[in-house]
């Protein structure tokens, strides 16, 4: 399956990007392998005719947006992040209402149509500087209350709203089986992802997106590491760092989603190039700004 995708990747001017919670296989035939930030610039700078798009249905969705004139696959479009529809209809609009200087600060685990209302996007690796660098006092953050609570902290100057959403798989994360995994290595690093709760960020040594904690257990002396995030990651981490352990919670956490993203869904889509990510031109157009927003504020 390996070679024939290669073979089709080459014939058809193709580029895999896959988000490091894709199964470990696919993590290795892509092109490019990275956190949200990383995938959406290299979506925007990309020059092949086809983007294979290894991950959920908002950053297929975003790689369209950046990119229409380019077709945009997913190897299984049923793969999607239940967060990013969560925020209530008509929330937005209330919260406008509310604040005139209000400005909605969109995680990009969001969709399309939340986009649209939206000032500007964020990623978890450039939330807290793009949040400092806007003018206003009043953010409404949505659709994350982890990440928001995350960036409020950071952010104390502004008056930060948050919206009651989260992803289940990191919400799932509790600090009692942090606790348990300390006490079987008491030794270990804590790194967590802040999409999770408050109590186990407490009980965490370094928070950062997916790309920050695998760049820190590099750069780290330290040789042993609790992680408190999808363990896809996982694949990376042991590939860059043979020598160091990683343990996970336990159950380990794991996003069905992701993992739909096949090497053989990957290689029919390429055979087939029958799942397209289409976006509505005008979501489209209002999309983008926010998206560019992002792009150009987090510089
Ligand atoms: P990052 O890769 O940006 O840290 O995002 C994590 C995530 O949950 C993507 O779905
Ligand atoms: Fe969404 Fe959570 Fe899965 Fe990321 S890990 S895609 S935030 S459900």
């Amino acid at each position: 399956m390996k070679d024939q995708i290669e073979q089709l990747k080459r014939a058809k001017n193709a580029v895999i990007l896959a988000h490091y919670y894709a199964p470990a296989e696919v993590q290795e035939i892509a092109d490019f392998v990275g956190d949200s930030f990383y995938l959406a610039k290299i979506a925007k700078q990309s020059k092949a005719d086809i983007i294979v798009f290894c991950g959920v249905s908002f950053m297929g969705e975003s790689a369209k947006i950046l990119n229409p004139d380019k077709k945009v696959l997913m190897p299984d479009l049923v793969a999607d992040c239940p967060m990013a529809h969560m925020v209530a209809r008509g929330a937005i609009d209330e919260m406008r209402a509310k604040y005139n200087d209000l400005a909605v600060v969109c995680y990009i685990n969001s969709t399309a149509e939340l986009k649209c209302q939206s000032d500007v996007c964020v990623t978890s690796s450039n939330a807290v500087k793009i949040v400092k660098a806007l003018p206003n006092k009043n953010i409404f953050f949505i659709p994350d209350r982890n990440l928001g609570r995350f960036v409020a902290e950071q952010v104390p100057e502004k008056n930060i709203i948050l919206n009651d959403g989260c992803c289940p798989i990191h919400a799932a994360i509790t600090a009692q089986q942090v606790k348990a995994e300390k006490d079987k290595h008491p030794d270990a690093i804590v790194l967590s992802h802040p999409e999770c709760d408050a109590s186990v960020l407490a009980l965490s040594d370094y928070i950062g997106s997916t790309a920050e904690i695998i760049s820190f257990a590099k750069n780290s002396v330290a040789n042993e590491f609790i992680v408190c995030t999808e363990d896809g990651v996982n694949y990376k981490l042991l590939s860059e760092n043979p020598n160091k352990c990683f343990y996970y919670p336990k159950p380990h956490p794991c996003c069905a989603d992701m993992k739909l993203n096949t090497l053989a869904a990957v290689l029919s889509v390429l055979e087939k190039e029958d799942k397209e990510v289409t976006v509505n031109e005008d979501v489209r157009r209002k999309a983008l700004l926010p998206l560019e927003k992002m792009l150009e504020l987090a510089k």
